[in-house]
Order: structure tokens, then C-alpha cells, then sequence
């Protein structure tokens, strides 16, 4: 028997109620609002969320990764919302796993990160004691459930306007090693969860403003001689990517969608990925959920190769 894992992120609930005026006027939170709302041709939809939580609800998956940016401008509002939306999957907290994105940091980092954990800390305990202070809370948690040990990381950092950049820092990736290494660990398959991804986004200032940090060390704490799931958001992208890496082993970056974003770019249409893994086989099948405007339902898709992808 095989574990069933569902890979959803950016859902970007956007929730303004009871924010004054003032607060979204002279602020970052302006920008980054109309930055999010104003690009022409996609469009966050929340009803398209809804149907997915019921897709999902229909077909019962052993578990369900969210990989960050769950909400828009880190508003409690928006953080009540996205709880409610995790709540409709049905699925017992033991069966959810949360991560922050740069979106739930927005801004006056030690607040916001204090609500993401208070708001999430059902989808966050950890079965081994690794984790260090981060903006987001602590991090990394490891989740043994069935065939999968679930890392969850937080390369999220409060920045400037328009930056969307990440970090994880010396001492989290240090954790993350430790994770790796550790027996309950080796003995199922891992599956990291970060809402950066583990390669760069194309272009000169891409990287800087957009990407990870520390990305090359990322890179080698996951290079660990086995195969190793790479999940992640942000790119509002999907794909499969094969990454080399020692020993034969194979990092599989596998990125997800936007869950709410009506894109015409099908590979940028809201879906959400699920993975077959087994322990001893590793990962035995990936695809998608997209979701079809015309007909209003999600339906199977492959997961395009995602090597080459600009982000
Ligand atoms: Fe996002
Ligand atoms: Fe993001």
C-alpha cells in the first residue's frame, strides 16, 4: 500500500474586512495589493478554492501539504479565512501540513510571524525535536505519517516592497541535515516542504528578488546520497523536475500551483498535485488536479517536466 499525498499552495485568500483605509494606503500593503490584483489576464478566484477543497474532500488523500502564501497580506482576517478553508478539507490536523510563504510574513515580521504560528499550530507540531526561532515560528517540523517523513521548512523573511526573496539560514538547514540523517527518517521517504523552491527563478534580477538566499547550500543539505521530494509554491507554476544528484539519487522538484489563480497559461491554471510514495519504491506516481473554467471541475492532468521552467 502506497501513500497518497495532495500538494496544494498559494491559495492567497484575500480578506480586507475591518482593515482602515489609512493601513492599506501608507504602506507596503498597497503595493503589494494592487501588484497581486491589477496583472491582467489571471485572477485569484476564491470559488475556485472552494471546489478544490470539495475535489479534494471527494477523493481523501492520506495527507495534504500546503506550501505557503496562504494568505495575501499576512491580515488575521485572511489567516481566519485560510484556517476556515484547511478546516473544509475534512481531514484530521494530524493529516495537514502548513508552511509559511513570503505572503504570510508581509510586513512587521515578528507579529505577523507570531500569527502564523497561533493560527496554524495544529498543522505545525513536529514528531522529532529539531526545530530553531525563525520569522515564521519554528522550524523545521518533522511529520512521520505512514511511508513519508513531511520536513517542513520556513524560508520566509520579512522584506521590502516587491521583494519576494527567501532565506533559511544556517541553523535550519543544519536541522534540516539532522532530519535527514535521522532513523525514523531514513526509513521512510522524505518529502521537504519549502515555499521557495530548490533551483532559481530566469533572469538577471530574478534570483535576487524573487529566489533563495542560500540556495546552493539548500541544494547540498537536500543532496544527501537518497531521493528526496522537493515541494514547493511561489512560482505559482507546476511541474516535475529531475535534479541530479550523488550516489545516483534524485531530488524531484516538484512545484504546485496557485490554488486560486484563473491563469491561460495551463501550466499556471489553479490545480493541485498528488503524489503516490511508497517506502520502499519511493515516488510511484505524480500528477495533477487542474481545473477546467469551461466545466467548472477539476480534472486529471499530467505534471509537465518542469526542467528549463522560468518560475
Ligand atoms: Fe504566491
Ligand atoms: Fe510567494
Amino acid at each position: 500500500m502506497s501513500t497518497l499525498l495532495a500538494h496544494l499552495s498559494d491559495p492567497h485568500v484575500l480578506d480586507l474586512r475591518g482593515v482602515p483605509l489609512h493601513r492599506m494606503l501608507l504602506n507596503k500593503r498597497l503595493t503589494g495589493w494592487l501588484n497581486l490584483r491589477l496583472k491582467r489576464g489571471h485572477k485569484h478566484r476564491p470559488a475556485v478554492v472552494e471546489a478544490m477543497m470539495a475535489d479534494l474532500r471527494a477523493l481523501a488523500p492520506d495527507h495534504v501539504a500546503i506550501t505557503g502564501d496562504l494568505t495575501n497580506l499576512a491580515l488575521e482576517p485572511e489567516f481566519e479565512a485560510a484556517r476556515a478553508m484547511i478546516e473544509r478539507l475534512g481531514l484530521d490536523p494530524e493529516q495537514v501540513s502548513v508552511i509559511p510563504g513570503n505572503h504570510d510574513l508581509y510586513t512587521d515580521g515578528a507579529r505577523r510571524a507570531g500569527r502564523f504560528a497561533s493560527f496554524f499550530h495544529k498543522y505545525i507540531t513536529s514528531d522529532l525535536d529539531l526545530a530553531v526561532d525563525l520569522p515564521g515560528g519554528r522550524f523545521p517540523f518533522v511529520r512521520l505519517r505512514d511511508d513519508l517523513a513531511l520536513i517542513g521548512l520556513s524560508s520566509a523573511v520579512p522584506r521590502l516592497p516587491l521583494v519576494a526573496s527567501g532565506r533559511l539560514g544556517d541553523a535550519q538547514r543544519a536541522a534540516l541535515r539532522a532530519a535527514l540523517a535521522h532513523p525514523e527518517v531514513r526509513s521512510r521517504v522524505p518529502v521537504v516542504l519549502s515555499h521557495h523552491p530548490v533551483v532559481d527563478p530566469r533572469g538577471r534580477f530574478a534570483p535576487a528578488l524573487r529566489g533563495l538566499e542560500d540556495l546552493a547550500a539548500f541544494r547540498a543539505s537536500l543532496d544527501h546520497g537518497r531521493d528526496v521530494l522537493a515541494l514547493h509554491g511561489h512560482w505559482h507554476r507546476r511541474g516535475h523536475e529531475k535534479l541530479a544528484g550523488s550516489n545516483g539519487a534524485t531530488i524531484h522538484r516538484l512545484g504546485a500551483t496557485s490554488a486560486s489563480l484563473v491563469h491561460h497559461d495551463h501550466e499556471k491554471m489553479a490545480s493541485y498535485n498528488l503524489y503516490e510514495i511508497d517506502r520502499a519504491s519511493g515516488l510511484v506516481r505524480a500528477h495533477a488536479r487542474v481545473w477546467n473554467a469551461l466545466r467548472e471541475r477539476f480534472e486529471d492532468a499530467e505534471l509537465p517536466d518542469g526542467a528549463g521552467q522560468t518560475g
